[in-house]
């Protein structure tokens, strides 16, 4: 007995010490990501402003910059990162009581160093006359220009939609709060030349970490399962609305925080409507089904989409669609390694087709031909900042993560096939983070025949 107490003493010990048990990565990977920071910013220092609670007693996200850089969900939290001395330094008030009171484990409150290696952290009200002392040797600040994301957010489609809605709105023309921001440093400091760094971060964030592949390996086993389910459960009478919620059920089952953004799905005369998520319909026979769908899991998402018939039996219409795109995808799959470009993969696909007898001057052809399968990058966002980036001659680095996106709609028979996976690029080859997903029409039919109303 009391060796078995002294051995978990020990446990304990080792564990406690290493002081990353509370967030989801060691220290030293904090570190590093803030190190990678500083050497994108020699000149000046990265100020990030930390999202606030919401109301209605929404679960508190923290923006993915800010966990990205320190791992802490802690309300209204400035981060500086200081790309001439080197250092870190965090900002905020919250009492104990506060903290308790949303979960937020008190000893990260009080020693977020121990967790996430920022080496200072003075109260809130300090950070004015902090900046005051340190821009009189510095005179580059770097902030991001474009609103903080949440989990769930597509951050592309948001930046656009709050431009159009406020920024660039005759009728409003209110700033984001980070542009906000932006002005008051440059009001506050006229000396300071205020930058925007959303493209050094996302150049950072573009190319993952051992450990942040390994949270995606768990993001694609919940985002395989969670398809599992949906398709399981699919057969004509089946409401839309009853498998999304099933969809969302057994991602959180399963482990995730929430959704990587609303699942999609699309179905009889909403095929030609990328995006559809209204869950309005009732699945009819002869329906053909897009789920677009992924968990959100430790603020990471994978991006898979699957297709298939509402009845469990592909027509030989739905199959001859279905194969080709399935072919396509895996001759970009087994081309995807270091070295090439997206260009270099697009031509083992028109090799492909040419000698499958397919005209690849054809327009569905066209996407894949240039881009290899890749459609955008994936990361903490489903359409994640693309940094640095060039088109087709990008070339593929271990690290990489992306959609690869086959998807062909045909408008004319209601019919839309798209399988995406989310890959990422190894020394020597490629991970499909959604093996496991039944992509063969056999594997489809055998277990959509699971459910005994495909089976009357
Ligand atoms: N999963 C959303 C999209 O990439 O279209
Ligand atoms: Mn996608």
């Amino acid at each position: 007995m009391k060796m078995k107490i002294i051995i978990l003493a020990v446990i304990l010990t080792l564990f406690g010490s290493q002081g990353w048990s509370q967030l989801h990565f060691e220290k030293a990977e904090y570190s590093q990501r803030r190190e990678n920071l500083m050497d994108k910013i020699p000149d000046g220092i990265a100020i990030f402003r930390g999202s606030s609670l919401q109301n209605g007693y929404l679960q508190y996200y923290q923006f993915n910059d800010l966990i990205y850089l320190s791992g802490l969900e802690i309300p209204d939290i400035v981060l500086v990162i200081d790309g001439v001395d080197r250092s870190s330094t965090l900002f905020f008030t919250i009492s104990e009581d506060e903290a308790k009171g949303e979960g937020i484990p008190v000893e990260v409150v009080n020693n977020p160093g121990k967790f996430n290696g920022i080496e200072n952290k003075f109260p809130m009200e300090d950070l004015s006359s902090w900046l005051e002392s340190r821009l009189e040797k510095v005179n580059v600040v770097y902030t991001p220009f474009t609103s903080g994301e949440f989990p769930g957010d597509v951050s592309r489609e948001k930046t656009r939609s709050v431009k159009k809605s406020m920024t660039d709105n005759e009728w409003d023309g209110r700033l984001i709060r980070e542009l906000q921001f932006a002005e008051k440093l440059k009001e506050r400091f006229p000396d300071v030349e205020v930058k925007d760094c959303f493209n050094e971060i996302s150049d950072l964030r573009k190319i993952k970490s051992k450990a942040e592949i390994e949270v995606l390996k768990e993001a694609g086993r919940i985002g395989v399962a969670a398809h599992k389910e949906f398709i399981k459960a699919t057969a004509v009478n089946v409401r839309e609305i009853d498998l999304a919620n099933l969809f969302e059920y057994t991602c959180r089952k399963e482990g995730a925080q929430g959704l990587a953004y609303n699942t999609i799905i699309m179905s009889g005369e909403n095929m030609p409507y990328g995006h559809y998520h209204r869950y309005n319909r009732t699945l009819l026979d002869g329906d053909f089904v897009v789920l677009d769908a992924g968990p959100d899991y430790k603020y990471y998402d994978v991006d898979f989409s699957t297709s298939f018939p509402a009845n469990g039996k592909f027509s030989p219409k739905q199959k001859e669609l279905y194969e080709l795109a399935e072919e396509i995808r895996k001759v970009c799959i087994k081309s995807y390694k270091p070295g090439i470009t997206l260009g270099d993969v697009g031509q083992e696909v028109k090799k492909y087709l040419v000698e499958n007898g397919y005209d690849p001057d054809e327009r569905r052809f066209q996407g894949f031909i240039r881009y290899g399968g890749y459609n955008h990058s994936v990361g903490m966002a489903v359409h994640d900042g693309m940094g640095s980036w060039n088109g087709p001659d990008e070339v593929l680095r271990p690290g990489f993560v992306f959609a690869c996106d086959i998807n062909m709609n045909y408008r004319d028979l209601n019919i839309c096939i798209r399988l995406e996976d989310t890959v990422v690029i190894t020394d020597d080859g490629c991970i499909v983070f959604s093996d496991g997903l039944p992509r063969s029409v056999e594997e489809i039919e055998e277990l959509m025949n699971q459910n005994i109303n495909n089976n009357k």
